[in-house]
């Protein structure tokens, strides 16, 4: 470690009272980088759009060290940011419920493993909501009980593909109720050598499956994300993105740190071939509104 000034970095942030999350996390000085990561993504996301509340979820929640864990990043993020974060948990309450199809991958999980004690697990919680039942009930009736705040974070972890089906379910919400870019954490896609993972069980099953399904919505891993980190780790490789092109915000240009936004002027030279329009947002930047992709086309095909 000490011949690496990274990990040395991180070992004195890991000690530090006073820097802040940002820094931490840039250094992976935090429990759970996947959600400081993807929180915060959705947070800075949800910023530069002028929304100033936003939802996060844990789905599967077992013994809840994980759901803690999100209470802590939202907190540290919301300071940091300003934006709002509720926080969501999704759970059986009961364990792993019996599998149902082989590519819930039987042969490594079963019934009744990873048990909640719910009313011990509720006296811990300091801000999230604890959502009992099996997914496939309470997904569907959840937007129209909660009316939650956008989502902008997921951490999927309910192990099972019939499970995972039933949790993407939330992002077949309308617009109104997503980040145009919904953060994604996907607990199950390497596992141990028994799991052996790809698109056809499990997880990555069912967000093929979801993608299929979807023409305007794509689920898909953030490419070399690696590359980006100071610390590469194994988290990189699991975190994807709902890029959902039927919102009417997918395009608003949010990378103003980066270069500035484009001008009133510089939208009316752009092409227009696919309707591009230039429409004032409440920033004052000029935001381009290209219409989504065509249903049915190769470009839009799964
Ligand atoms: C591996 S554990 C979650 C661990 C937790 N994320 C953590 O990091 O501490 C998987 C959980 O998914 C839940 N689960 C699996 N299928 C489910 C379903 N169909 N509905 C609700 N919960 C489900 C199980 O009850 C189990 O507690």
């Amino acid at each position: 470690m000490l011949g690496n000034p990274a990990l040395f970095r991180q070992w004195m942030l890991r000690r530090s009272r006073t820097a802040s999350f940002k820094r931490r996390l840039d250094f992976d000085a935090i429990e759970r980088p996947h959600y400081g990561y993807g929180v915060w993504q959705a947070a800075t996301q949800a910023r530069a759009l002028g929304v100033n509340r936003i939802s996060v979820y844990e789905f599967g929640v077992a013994g809840g060290a994980g759901l803690m864990c999100l209470e802590r990043v939202a907190e540290d993020v919301e300071r940091e940011t300003g934006v709002r974060i509720d926080v969501y948990g999704f759970d059986t309450g009961k364990g792993m419920p019996p599998p149902t199809d082989p590519r819930d991958l039987p042969f490594a999980w079963t019934t009744g493993l990873f048990r909640m004690r719910p009313k011990r697990l509720r006296e811990k919680l300091t801000r999230a909501k604890l959502i009992l039942g099996n997914v496939t009930n309470t997904v569907p009736k959840f937007l129209y009980r909660q009316y939650p705040a956008p989502i902008g974070f997921v951490s999927i972890d309910v192990d099972y593909y019939t499970s995972t089906v039933d949790a993407l379910r939330l992002l077949d919400a309308t617009a109104e109720f997503l980040l145009p870019r919904v953060f994604i954490y996907l607990d199950d896609v390497i596992g141990d050598d028994l799991e052996t993972h790809c698109e056809w069980v499990g997880e990555l099953a069912a967000v093929r499956e979801f993608n299929d399904a979807h023409a305007q919505r794509k689920i898909g891993r953030i490419n070399g994300l690696r590359h980006k980190r100071i610390i590469p780790a194994p988290w990189n490789d699991v975190m994807y993105v709902l890029h959902a092109f039927d919102h009417p915000r997918y395009n608003a240009y949010i990378n103003t740190s980066k270069w500035p936004a484009p001008t009133a002027a510089s939208n009316a030279a752009a092409p227009t071939s696919e309707g591009v329009a230039g429409q004032r947002s409440q920033n004052g930047a000029v935001e381009v509104i290209v219409r989504p992709i065509p249903q049915g086309t190769g470009a839009a095909a799964g």
